[in-house]
């Protein structure tokens, strides 16, 4: 047949989308990581913790990954509202504020004894952050004795979020003196201290956005680091403060996602060289919540992805932020909804499974779309699960491109092995997301709809190949 160029083209660049055949470690190959079981935890902003209590949701959403991990998430309560609560022992209720509408966060709030009692309510381990930018040491001192008190499930304090965008005129900064991070260092390092006394050495350092974690440590010395049971560091790929454009293509872009990521491998390396534990301890897609591309398929899709490539460079937990209930684009549910990026949550704990200590490889070279990675069990040593994700950005207009993925060496041989897929109509679709082209989840978050496995067909050799259209991911079960 002869073949206009046009088409010779086309057919080229069908073939570019067929990964030549990935050999598969049978056992963990070197680079492999063991996998918390909290990996993808949960960040609630400050204010909004009795709203979520208040919320079926919540529970729910929360017990689906525990169950499909054998762990609860860990949940991080802290945020930008954190550093203007102010702690009232006499308050009756969990907190008090008033705003203008209620999508606003308060400009100020106060927070009660009860705070800590729904607080220590939360399966798995809890981190509590407290105020440090308005220098009112005696609050938040009491605070964390009454969290100490109250709270089983305590993991760690914080002391001040973000201190990097402090205004000026914080409290905290003493008059007439630069803020910078030698300055806040000094200053999380003078608190830890006084706060040791009480409560003991149970503190998240650094809580930074732009500021390298790893800087706080190199500040404090080994005598400060004494304080810290972690580092926590946020994250955050795109913006939407201002309102700043943002770029869901990029977003889940399967390089792009390798790439940025790298920039946590240093400090992870350094945190855990001091003995810490390294998360990202809030975390979502962009800041100022969202902008459109949050609440989408693709970001259920760069859930998936992003999780992978965090722990393979060295990062214990990732902390998805929630929002102000009801204004909050990229939160998993919502009083009466659970959203897009809430399946990706699920789609990754599934993949993880409830064995501890699984360890985790990447089997491609983390310069095209397809993501393709292996899953090991600590205990066997062998291959558990295989997970790829097409990160080929589909709009919902046009053709939907497929890309074929080569494996040889299936545990199997000459028989099946079994595959889930997560797909949506589109990366923008922010409904209609399934797994296992069944499963769901009601409105308050409790699971629906009976997953269909797919068969694969493995060959003698333990060779098989499977198909994903643009914008779609597969666990494939060995
Ligand atoms: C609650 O806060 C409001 C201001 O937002 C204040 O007027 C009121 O006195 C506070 N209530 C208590 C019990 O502290
Ligand atoms: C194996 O998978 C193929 C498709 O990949 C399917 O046609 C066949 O029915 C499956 N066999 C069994 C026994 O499930």
């Amino acid at each position: 047949m002869k073949r206009t160029p046009l088409l010779a083209f086309l057919f080229l660049l069908q073939l570019k989308d067929i990964a030549a055949g990935i050999t598969v470690p049978q056992t963990p190959p070197s680079g492999a990581v063991t996998v918390d079981q909290s990996l993808l935890s949960v960040s609630i902003e400050f204010f909004t913790l009795p709203g979520y209590t208040q919320i079926q949701a919540t529970s729910n959403c929360l017990e689906n990954l525990a169950e499909l991990r054998g762990a609860p998430p860990a949940i991080r309560i802290g945020g930008t509202t954190q550093d203007r609560a102010t702690y009232n022992p006499n308050l009756a209720s969990a907190v008090n504020y008033t705003v203008a509408t209620p999508a606003d966060a308060p400009a100020s709030l106060t927070y009660g004894p009860s705070f800590f009692t729904l607080a220590g309510q939360l399966k798995g381990d809890v981190t509590v952050g407290l105020n440090r930018q308005l220098n009112n040491q005696a609050a938040s001192l009491a605070a964390a004795v009454q969290a100490k008190k109250t709270m089983g499930n305590l993991f760690a304090f914080e002391l001040g979020n973000e201190p990097e965008f402090y205004a000026s005129n914080s409290a905290i900064i003493p008059k007439g003196q630069s803020w910078n991070q030698d300055t806040d260092a000094a200053s999380q390092k003078s608190w830890f201290t006084t706060f040791s006394s009480s409560v003991g050495d149970m503190f998240q350092g650094a809580v930074y956005l732009s500021w390298s974690a790893g800087g706080l440590l190199s500040r404090i010395g080994t005598d400060g680091e004494r304080f810290l049971k972690s580092i926590s560091r946020h994250s955050y790929p795109q913006s939407a403060c201002g309102g700043a454009s943002t770029n869901l293509p990029n977003l889940m872009s399967h390089s792009g996602i390798v790439s940025y990521t790298k920039q946590y491998k240093s400090e992870a390396a350094s945190t855990h060289a001091a003995g810490l534990r390294y998360f990202l301890g809030e975390t979502n897609s962009a800041t100022c919540g969202g902008g459109g591309i949050s609440p989408t398929f693709g970001a259920a899709l760069w859930i998936v992805d992003y999780s992978l490539q965090a722990a393979l460079n060295g990062v214990d937990r990732l902390y998805f932020h929630q929002g102000t209930i009801g204004n909050c684009a990229y939160c998993f549910w919502g009083t009466s909804s659970v959203f897009a990026p809430y399946f990706g949550a699920a789609f990754v704990s599934e993949f993880f499974g409830t064995e501890p200590n699984t360890r985790l490889a990447m089997l491609d070279d983390g310069t095209s779309a397809l993501a393709t990675y292996a899953l090991y069990s600590s205990s066997s040593n062998t291959l558990l699960r295989l997970l790829i994700v097409n990160s080929n950005y589909f709009s919902g207009s046009g053709a939907r491109p497929v890309s074929t993925v080569a494996f040889t060496q299936s545990v199997v041989r000459n028989g099946n092995v079994t595959a889930k897929r997560m797909t949506a109509a589109s990366a923008t679709a922010v409904s209609g997301v399934t797994i296992g082209g069944a499963a769901a989840f009601t409105s308050t978050c409790a699971r629906t709809g009976t997953p269909a496995l797919e068969s694969v067909r493995v060959d003698g050799n333990g060779a098989f190949s499977v198909s994903l259209l643009a914008s779609e991911a597969l666990i494939v079960f060995e």
